[in-house]
C-alpha cells in the first residue's frame, strides 16, 4: 500500500467535524498562539494544512487587521468561501513536502500546523519541518499542535480503562493508520524541531480532560474514525473492515458502549514550538 496517502474524507460531513475537534481542542488548550509569541500589528502568520481555515478564522478576529494570514493546503475541497474569510486572509493550495514558491521564503513570524496525523507518514515528519522552517524569518516561531492517535483510551466515568466495542473501534483506526504508514511521529517532534537547529524548543502536553468538551470530542473521534475506515476502504482493500455498513455496525457499537458506562475518549495534545535562530 502507498504511504504517499490522505487517510481521511474531505467533504462538508468531516469540514463540520474537524470545526467540532478544533473546538473542545480549544477548551482544553486556552490559547491561538503559544504565550512565548511576542505578537505586533504587523505579523506575518501561516497556516499550514489548513483545512476549513478555522484556526486562522479564529486568529483573525484577535490579531489586528494589519496581519497578513495565509493557509496552505494540498486540497482547496474544505476551503471557505471568500465572504466567510476577514480580508486579512489569503488561501493557497500547496503541498506541505514541496518547496514553497520564492515569494514566501523567509516570510513568516508564525508558520503553525494542527493534525497532521493521517496525512504524513513517520519518516515525513522531519522533512516536513526541514521545508517549513524555510518559511520563517529569523526569529520567527515554529507552532505544531498534534495528537497520538494510537496512544488513545476509552475510559469509564471513573477515569478506569476499559475494555469495549469503542476499544476495537479504536484497533480498527490504529491498523488503518498503520497500513497506510501514518504510525504517528508526535513524540518525536520535540527532537526533531531540537535536531533542526530551532531554539528554545518547547513540548507543552494537554491530556484533553474538560468535561465541558467531552461529548464534542466523543463525537468528533467516533465521526472521525469512521471517515478514516470509510478512506480505507477506498484505497485498500483491508482484511479488518470491508464496506461502510459494517463502518457503521462497528461505530453504533461504539457509541452504545460510551452511553452505557459514561466512556470518553482519552488522549493527549502535543503543541511542540521552536524558533529559528536570529
Ligand atoms: C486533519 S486535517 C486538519 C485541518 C486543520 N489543521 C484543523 O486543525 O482543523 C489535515 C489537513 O491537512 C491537509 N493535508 C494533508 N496532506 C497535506 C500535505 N502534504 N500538504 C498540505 N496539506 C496537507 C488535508 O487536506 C487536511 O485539510
Amino acid at each position: 500500500m502507498s504511504s504517499d496517502t490522505y487517510v481521511l474524507i474531505r467533504d462538508a460531513a468531516e469540514a463540520q467535524r474537524l470545526e467540532r475537534q478544533y473546538r473542545a481542542w480549544q477548551m482544553n488548550i486556552g490559547y491561538l498562539l503559544h504565550p512565548a509569541i511576542e505578537k505586533h500589528v504587523k505579523m506575518r502568520i501561516a497556516d499550514i494544512g489548513t483545512g476549513t481555515a478555522i484556526w486562522l478564522r479564529d486568529l483573525s478576529g484577535v490579531l489586528p487587521e494589519t496581519c497578513q494570514l495565509h493557509g496552505f493546503d494540498i486540497s482547496d475541497i474544505m476551503f471557505p468561501n471568500r465572504a466567510a474569510m476577514r480580508a486579512n486572509i489569503s488561501l493557497y493550495k500547496h503541498n506541505l513536502l514541496d518547496a514553497f514558491p520564492e515569494k514566501f521564503i523567509g516570510m513568516y513570524d508564525v508558520v503553525h500546523v494542527r493534525l497532521m496525523i493521517v496525512a504524513l507518514s513517520f519518516d515525513q515528519w522531519e522533512p516536513a519541518v526541514r521545508n517549513l522552517i524555510t518559511l520563517l524569518r529569523p526569529g520567527g516561531y515554529l507552532q505544531w499542535a498534534d495528537c497520538a492517535g494510537h496512544e488513545t483510551t476509552v475510559k469509564d466515568a471513573a477515569g478506569e480503562i476499559t475494555p469495549s466495542h469503542a476499544q476495537h473501534y479504536l484497533d480498527l483506526f490504529n491498523m488503518t493508520a498503520n497500513a497506510f504508514g501514518k504510525t504517528p511521529n508526535v513524540a518525536a517532534l520535540y527532537g526533531i524541531f531540537h535536531a533542526n537547529n530551532l531554539q528554545d524548543c518547547e513540548e507543552q502536553i494537554y491530556p484533553l480532560v474538560n468535561p465541558a468538551a467531552r461529548e464534542d470530542l466523543n463525537l468528533a473521534v467516533l465521526e472521525g474514525i469512521q471517515h478514516v475506515l470509510i478512506a480505507g476502504i477506498n484505497l485498500g482493500p483491508l482484511d479488518w473492515i470491508k464496506s461502510k455498513d459494517e463502518i457503521l455496525e462497528a461505530r453504533k457499537a461504539a457509541t452504545d458502549d460510551l452511553q452505557r458506562f459514561q466512556g470518553w475518549f482519552s488522549y493527549n495534545v502535543h503543541i511542540v514550538t521552536g524558533r529559528k535562530a536570529r
